[in-house]
């Protein structure tokens, strides 16, 4: 079992090129299956939660393979349309391989995704969706068995929460599907109209990503393309928390500065120097931060990021005053506040509300990760505690963050993996 090892109490300092998104190159991965065609995708993070995509790519007969940075899948004949238990349990996000799958041949099974370390993770909208696109779906035995018989059609569809999930599942399907779709409540985050200008590029016919009502109209057939994928503007976030924690000053490179506005505007009312270019965030964290006085309540795009939500919360621990944070789209996603406490924070949740006092120093602890951003967050807290802190479960860290300990390292923080 692999550990992380950081010794705290040093400020950061240092130059990051931000990886690409997880978020944006699982749905990309799934959507060349439509190509038929190669797609050659740039900036791909290597992650384990992209290699098991990558498994499931080769499982339906696609062949995808890595180069560095660069992700080269092959789509010509896709043979297999059940996608193995054992790789869905893997990763509950292969859901997005439904859409692509119907898409592409018409027919696929897959295995309920199951709860995860946030709580339930239903998709009861994702194939109401499909089924009004044409889909007959069977549900046994934990079995989801979906056919399209013949092609499916165009549908027109109101999403009763924008889901990024589902959101992704219809545009995957409608792409190929015969007419129009239209998507009414339709989730904005910037990994849909990362999605769309990848599908676009392959031929598709998108408009309105971005907003709130997407209008796909079917085509015959897609092509291949080489497209890049942006940013990841999580990871952004996070190194950008982990500065403000420990203290000290860092530029990111290549970042996604407009789609990380949402954050940015929360983090700057902690008392930090945020100045940005086009591309480039640079960020000074000198004296102890201010809590943030107005509630951090997560919503859908362009609202603050759930994800976002423990790693700012790591920042805020150790910060003058109380902040109250409201998380609105997972059930239990408040499980690293367990390993903070012990840490030394003052921290009390109750329901979906948690109230921060800030303390004037947290301390090295043994803590496990649970989630892939509570993780992260207690790597961020680990940098600002004074003394050792070891961090087991980081399996979920390397499931989103490419190479964390090398980016640490990097900004002079004392970090290493046994
Ligand atoms: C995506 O998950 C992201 N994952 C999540 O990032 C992110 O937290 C989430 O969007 C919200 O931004 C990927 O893109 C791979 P949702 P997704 O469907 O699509 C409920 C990370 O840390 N819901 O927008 O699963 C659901 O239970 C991960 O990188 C239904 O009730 O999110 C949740 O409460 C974590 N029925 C809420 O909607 C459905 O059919 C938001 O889920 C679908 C969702």
């Amino acid at each position: 079992m692999q550990k992380l090892i950081v010794n705290g109490g040093q400020r950061l300092r240092g130059e990051l090129a931000l990886q690409g998104s997880k978020n944006s190159a699982l749905p990309i991965m799934a959507a060349a299956l439509l190509s038929g065609e190669e797609c050659v995708l740039k900036n791909c993070p290597k992650l384990t939660d992209v290699f098991a995509a990558s498994r499931i790519l080769n499982c339906v007969g696609c062949k995808c393979t890595f180069s560095g940075n660069t992700a080269v899948i092959s789509s010509e004949n896709v043979s297999e349309n059940t996608i193995p238990e054992e790789l869905m349990r893997e990763m509950r996000s292969s859901i997005i391989f439904l859409g692509a799958m119907l898409g592409r041949t018409g027919e696929c099974t897959v295995c309920c995704p199951g709860g995860c370390e946030l709580g339930p993770r239903p998709i009861d909208m994702h194939l109401a969706a499909l089924k009004k696109m044409g889909a007959d779906i069977k549900e046994s035995f934990g079995r989801i068995i979906c056919r399209v018989p013949g092609r499916a059609h165009g549908a027109r569809i109101s999403l009763p929460f924008p889901s990024v999930g589902a959101t992704e599942n219809i545009i995957l399907c409608a792409v190929t599907a015969e007419g129009e779709t239209v998507i009414n409540n339709a989730a904005r985050e910037p990994e849909i109209c990362d999605l769309c200008g990848f599908l676009r590029a392959c031929g598709a016919e998108i408009s309105g990503d971005g907003e709130s009502r997407i209008v796909i109209s079917g085509k015959d057939r897609l092509h291949g393309c080489e497209y890049s994928i942006m940013p990841d503007r999580i990871a952004g976030a996070t190194y950008l928390c982990m500065t403000a924690a420990a203290g000290g000053e860092i530029i990111l490179t290549n970042a996604c500065v407009q789609a990380m506005e949402p954050f940015l505007s929360v983090l700057e009312q902690t008392g930090c120097s945020i100045y940005t270019t086009e591309n480039r965030i640079f960020l000074r964290s000198g004296s102890r931060l201010k809590a943030v006085s107005d509630r951090i309540r997560t919503m859908p795009h362009p609202g603050f990021p759930t994800d976002a939500q423990a790693v700012i919360m790591s920042a805020l621990v150790t910060a003058d005053g109380t902040s109250v944070f409201e998380e609105n789209i997972f059930d239990c996603r408040y499980r690293h506040t367990d390993a903070l406490v012990k840490m030394g924070a003052d921290i009390q949740v109750l329901g979906k509300i948690a109230v921060i006092k800030g303390v004037e120093k947290l301390y090295g602890a043994n803590v496990e990760a649970t989630d892939l951003r509570g993780g992260a967050a207690m790597v961020s807290a680990a940098l600002a505690a004074e003394g050792k802190t070891e961090i087991s479960g980081i399996s979920h860290i390397d499931r989103g963050y490419e190479k964390v300990e090398e980016a640490v390292r990097r900004l002079g923080g004392s970090i290493k993996r046994v």
